[in-house]
């Protein structure tokens, strides 16, 4: 009796030791850091057991990206932007705020030009001019890059210093310049790890985003950043056009 005693005594006190070790590293792994609450907020997200989705918008900053900052601010819906180069020097303080707000910020190139068809001395100083102008606005270097139009080849790929985001939800938004119909279109075809096509320069696609938002989030989708989609695991000159993992098929 006093050894099977011992035993569970022993049993307990490594099951307690193994219970405290635990605690206390979840307890360091948890310890708060100095940032925005919207940034706090999504970092908890995990996309491999949640329905995460992105949000891209291509070619601002523009004069209706404030008021779409505004609905995703909120909303709390963390977005990344693919940015042209040109037009961030005329906007810094909508830059500022993007930055300040926890969205993802990415190249556009300098003047949306076909990266396929650059020099490599052209494409760098794309890339460079971008870069520069971002960095200017915001302190910070753009974190991933959209090739215009969705061009790329491997000869050039190799030559860009971020990882190259392409989509697999296109909204085609310039083309049909109704809330409504973009809504649908992404509806009825998003899935878990989706990134989906948009533009901030367009107001109906800005309209667009409270109802988006609120059927997304309806559906059980996350919007994430495209950093928060792939878990912060993305290799330059590597193309992603949605991410691997389905929640909805574990
Ligand atoms: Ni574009």
């Amino acid at each position: 009796m006093s050894r099977q005693l011992s035993r569970w005594s022993m049993l307990a006190m490594a099951l307690l030791g193994a219970t405290s070790a635990a605690s206390c590293s979840a307890t360091t792994g948890a310890e708060p850091q100095a940032q925005s609450p919207s940034q706090s907020a999504s970092e908890q997200v995990d996309c491999s057991v949640q329905r995460c989705v992105a949000l891209t918008f291509d070619d601002g900053p523009d004069q209706f990206t404030d008021e779409l900052l505004d609905t995703l601010k909120a909303t709390e819906t963390p977005a990344t932007f693919f940015l042209i180069g040109s037009k961030v020097q005329k906007l810094p303080g909508t830059l500022q705020r993007m930055a300040a707000e926890g969205h993802q910020i990415g190249s556009h190139t300098w003047d949306h030009s076909d990266i396929t068809k650059l020099s490599a001395q052209q494409l760098k100083q794309q890339l460079d001019r971008t870069d520069a102008a971002i960095k200017k606005a915001t302190g910070q270097s753009p974190s991933v890059f959209r090739p215009p139009l969705g061009h790329h080849d491997k000869a050039h790929n190799q030559l860009v210093p971020y990882p190259l985001v392409l989509w697999d939800i296109h909204t085609h938004d310039g083309r049909l310049k109704n809330s409504e119909k973009i809504v649908k279109v992404t509806m009825d075809t998003v899935q878990p790890g989706s990134i989906i096509l948009m533009h901030d320069p367009r107001k109906t696609t800005v309209q667009a985003i409270p109802e988006m938002v609120s059927q997304l989030r309806a559906k059980g989708y996350t919007p994430v950043t495209v950093d928060q989609l792939f878990a912060g695991e993305m290799e330059d000159s590597v193309v992603y056009s949605s991410a691997p993992l389905d929640p909805a098929q574990q």
